[in-house]
């Protein structure tokens, strides 16, 4: 009888249909295009990025009045970007309301302020000697107006450091990513500090290297564990074959 196999088949199809349709439905509304301009009373005062999922596309150096993209990649749609004069008139707009808002607001509702979380790691899986680039993510920032500096065993580190820009998130935050070049070496304390002006204290992570790779060891470790599972499986076919091979003892 070829039913229950046929069932079964069908009840498959059926499943596999069901998560197609579920997968169809949800991807085309899960992406987020958004344009994000703010204007505050600290430094840097004017803000403008484009995010793409929550991941920057362009922004907007003030300063130099002029569109960045984040990856090179980007650049041929730089063109098609707000004009620096709409830019100019849209900041005014958004100063103009910040002065008002603040004249209402003020002492009547509490200032929004966000605790800056930071998280450390490296960009390479670590290797002892091996150059490596540190990572500060530092997000629920809010405003977005904070200086991250590098210490490495307490002592100050600016050279082969790159700050990002804010990237505005989600939740009406921002976050921003800090660059160090760097070569871990055993008994290093790294420690990536976020102030913010006007606050008595500083968000501080820190970074010591933690179960690093013994290079070629591991790698022969792995080398090895493929080998032997490679001649396991080898031998089970063998084994499998030959048992289904041989007429069963009770027939
Ligand atoms: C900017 O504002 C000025 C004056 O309000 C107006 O004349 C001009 O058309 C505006 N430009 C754009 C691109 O909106
Ligand atoms: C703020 O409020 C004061 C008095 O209430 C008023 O004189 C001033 O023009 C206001 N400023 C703005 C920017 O609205
Ligand atoms: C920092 O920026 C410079 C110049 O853009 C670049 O050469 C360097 O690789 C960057 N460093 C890091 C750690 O991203």
């Amino acid at each position: 009888m070829e039913a229950p196999g046929c069932w079964g088949l069908l009840l498959a199809l059926g499943l596999l249909r069901g998560a197609a349709a579920t997968a169809a439905t949800e991807a085309p509304t899960a992406h987020v295009l958004s344009r994000v301009l703010f204007c505050q009373p600290d430094r840097p005062s004017l803000g403008l990025a484009d995010t793409f999922d929550g991941d920057q596309l362009f922004s907007f150096d003030f300063p130099g009045a002029r569109w960045e993209p984040r990856l090179p990649d980007f650049q041929p749609w730089l063109g098609a970007q707000e004009s620096k004069e709409q830019i100019r008139n849209d900041s005014r707009l958004c100063q103009q309301l910040l002065a008002v808002l603040t004249n209402v607001t003020t002492g009547k509702l509490p200032e929004a302020r966000g605790t800056p979380m930071a998280n450390v790691f490296t960009a390479q899986p670590l290797e002892l000697g091996k150059p490596n680039t540190l990572i500060c993510q530092v997000g629920n920032l809010f405003p977005a107006s904070v200086t991250v500096s590098w210490q490495r065993l307490g002592e100050p580190v600016s050279q082969s450091v790159n700050t990002t820009r804010y990237y505005p998130t989600e939740d009406l935050g921002f976050l921003l990513y800090s660059y160090l070049e760097f070569t871990p070496q055993e008994g290093d304390v790294y420690t990536c500090t976020i102030t913010r002006p006007r606050d008595r204290f500083s968000t501080m992570a820190y970074w010591v290297p933690q179960n690093p790779i013994p290079s070629e060891l591991l790698e022969n470790a792995l080398c090895g564990l493929a080998i032997a599972l490679g001649i396991f499986f080898m031998v089970t076919g063998i084994v499998l074959l030959l048992k289904s091979r041989r007429p069963s003892p009770t027939e």
